[in-house]
């Protein structure tokens, strides 16, 4: 092919920590060959939907509030609902990461209700290749996915810790690897 596939990471921060791990995913796509990729926030991505129109893939990125994605995500996925009535990003490669306070935090609520829309849409959900980290004795909380998600990216941040400091070095190394994995099957899957 001739066009570069093009990878949009669309997110939603109230204060910081997701932006954080969003960007984590951005530069693990632009770290891969021949891929561009864009960081988009929700409220601008629900503004102008028809601006995926030529992307391969699309990563969603909400902060887990209330178990769930933030009531600022779920207004970008509701004003999706003219794209999925075209099944205009159907066969487009997806993926999800979610950021909160609480080591568990209900997190994998989150990640499913963004699968489940991705699903909507006809999309293929590609989650997280790596084994879980700290999971043993001879584990350490710097470990990589030390969350042990399969279905996306998970970080958390402390409730007292700026953005400048949270989430940690492992989550923001997860989000990387996790942003290169979907841009590499956006490269083999626009082929
Ligand atoms: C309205 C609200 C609801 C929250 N609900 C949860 C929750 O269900 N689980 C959790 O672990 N943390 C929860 N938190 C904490 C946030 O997930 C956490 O502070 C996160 O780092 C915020 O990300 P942000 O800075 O990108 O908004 C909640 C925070 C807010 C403001």
């Amino acid at each position: 092919m001739t066009r570069k596939p093009k990878v949009a990471v669309v997110y939603h921060s109230g204060y910081g920590h997701t932006k954080v791990q969003a960007e984590a995913v951005l530069a693990g796509a632009q770290s891969v060959t021949g891929v561009d990729a864009v960081l988009i926030e929700a409220a601008e991505a629900a503004d102008n939907i028809d601006q995926f129109a030529d992307t391969d893939a699309i990563i969603f990125g909400s902060p887990t509030y209330m178990g769930t994605v933030s009531a600022q995500f779920k207004a970008f996925m509701d004003a999706s609902s003219g794209a999925w009535m075209n099944l205009s990003w159907k066969d487009k490669i997806a993926g999800g990461f979610t950021n909160s306070a609480s080591q568990v935090g209900d997190k994998t609520g989150t990640l499913q209700t963004l699968s489940v829309f991705a699903a909507q849409h006809g999309m293929i959900w590609v989650g997280l290749d790596l084994p879980p980290g700290n999971n043993a004795s001879n584990g350490s909380d710097d470990n990589m996915n030390r969350m042990g998600a399969s279905l996306g990216a998970m970080a958390q941040s402390l409730a007292d810790a700026g953005p400048d400091v949270a989430p940690p070095s492992a989550d923001q190394r997860t989000a990387h690897h996790y942003g290169a994995r979907i841009a590499n099957a956006a490269l083999r899957w626009a082929a």
